[in-house]
């Protein structure tokens, strides 16, 4: 067992945990930066007469042909240790009862590491209805991607941009060459269907462009303001190198105005994703609006199959949580639509009405004018 990957996974496991737990308890000041939110000054024009019947109201939609009644996942996170597989066995258990997609984490570790593939067997055989999603960096060969998707049966590939992630680790990748060849040959080669994504750093038009011209037609932007992994380096070295650096990134909300600025420009109608710092399903609806075809999370339900456990909390009892918090994020987000008077996804990106922050605004105008 590669020992430098494990621990790795076991800690971004408890620091993405303990992160997300403090920026939800009012803590923050002591353990980690609250940012402002953007996002919450997007506002929908509320509607006093939305004809609209909640029974009619559609939540569905599509992305790397994947079709899903409700436009959220559960975005990566781990897997390949115990302690990991037992988080993806919580997860599994959670989508296969509520049929909420799942992709995994970096699945790396089974390429080097053949005594890793039979827990990934396991999950596939024991949760057979689960759309899973598997994940690799951009440096592995088409062999290594073919190895990862067969081993779940996977319905799709995520490949992740982490080079940010990767500078700030002291055992990280330095050579970042290579990448886009790689993913054109996925694309052309793999034979499922590929999503590129960021890890929480968010992708610029530039970078966007470039996917599309290559044929990727699915794009997790993967957005500031959430899980924020130059931080958890930080917190596992001692020295906090790069504690100057923790704001760095593209802000989801301006990484999806970039994106979709990139596929205007470009006339491709690729699946924007997004993710990074999703907290409620308020912020699910607005991504939506604005344009993105489906909505990631990871922190929030690693918390919530993991987080809050006291010595009684049974991993059938955090699994029943996450499944309850995913029915009623999926009330909420049918209830915001219905008052928006809008019965579909399409329906909601073209005729809610919203205002922009100025911030954005003045963003968009520097950036795109
Ligand atoms: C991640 N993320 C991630 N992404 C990826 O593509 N491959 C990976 O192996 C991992 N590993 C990982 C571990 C843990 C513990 C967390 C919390 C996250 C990044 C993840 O998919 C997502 O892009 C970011 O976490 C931002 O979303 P949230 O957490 O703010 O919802």
């Amino acid at each position: 067992m590669d020992t430098h990957i494990s621990s790795r996974k076991d800690d971004h496991l408890r620091l993405a945990g303990q992160f997300y737990a403090a920026a939800h308890s009012r803590q923050t000041e002591q353990i980690g930066r609250s940012e402002h939110r953007e996002i919450d000054d997007v506002q929908f024009i509320h509607n006093s007469l939305p004809e609209t019947n909640r029974a009619d109201v559609s939540r569905e939609t599509s992305f790397a042909g994947i079709h899903v009644d409700r436009p959220f996942f559960i975005n990566a996170m781990t897997g390949g240790t115990e302690k990991t597989n037992e988080v993806n066995r919580r997860l599994a258990a959670v989508a296969q009862k509520t049929g909420i997609p799942l992709a995994l984490g970096s699945m790396s570790i089974a390429v080097k590491n053949a005594q890793t593939r039979d827990a990934y067997k396991a999950l596939r055989q024991d949760f057979p209805d689960v759309c899973f999603i598997a994940n690799l960096g951009a440096e592995h060969t088409l062999e290594s991607a073919g190895l990862v998707t067969d081993l779940i049966g996977a319905s799709a590939l995520q490949i992740h941009l982490n080079a940010a992630q990767e500078i700030v680790m002291p055992e990280g990748e330095r050579d970042f060459t290579g990448w886009i060849d790689h993913i054109s040959q996925f694309v052309s080669e793999l034979g499922v269907p590929v999503i590129v994504k960021e890890v929480g750093f968010g992708m610029s038009y530039a970078t966007v462009a470039k996917l599309l011209d290559i044929g990727v037609m699915t794009v997790d932007i993967a957005g500031r303001g959430g899980t924020n992994f130059i931080q958890i380096e930080n917190a596992r070295n001692a020295e906090h190198d790069y504690d100057y650096l923790e704001g760095w990134g593209i802000s989801t909300l301006r990484s999806l105005s970039e994106a979709l600025f990139a596929c205007r420009d470009m006339q491709i109608d690729a699946e924007i994703i997004a993710s990074g710092g999703v907290q409620n399903p308020l912020d699910i609806v607005k991504y939506l609006a604005l344009g993105a075809d489906a909505v990631g999370l990871s922190a929030p339900f690693l918390h919530s199959v993991t987080g809050g456990s006291s010595d009684s909390d049974s991993a059938r009892d955090a699994v029943s949580r996450t499944v309850d918090l995913i029915q009623e994020w999926d009330g909420h987000i049918a209830n915001i639509m219905t008052i928006l008077g809008v019965t579909s996804i399409e329906d909601l990106r073209e005729n809610a009405e919203i205002v922009l922050p100025e911030s954005l605004v003045q963003y968009l105008s520097q950036r795109f004018a």
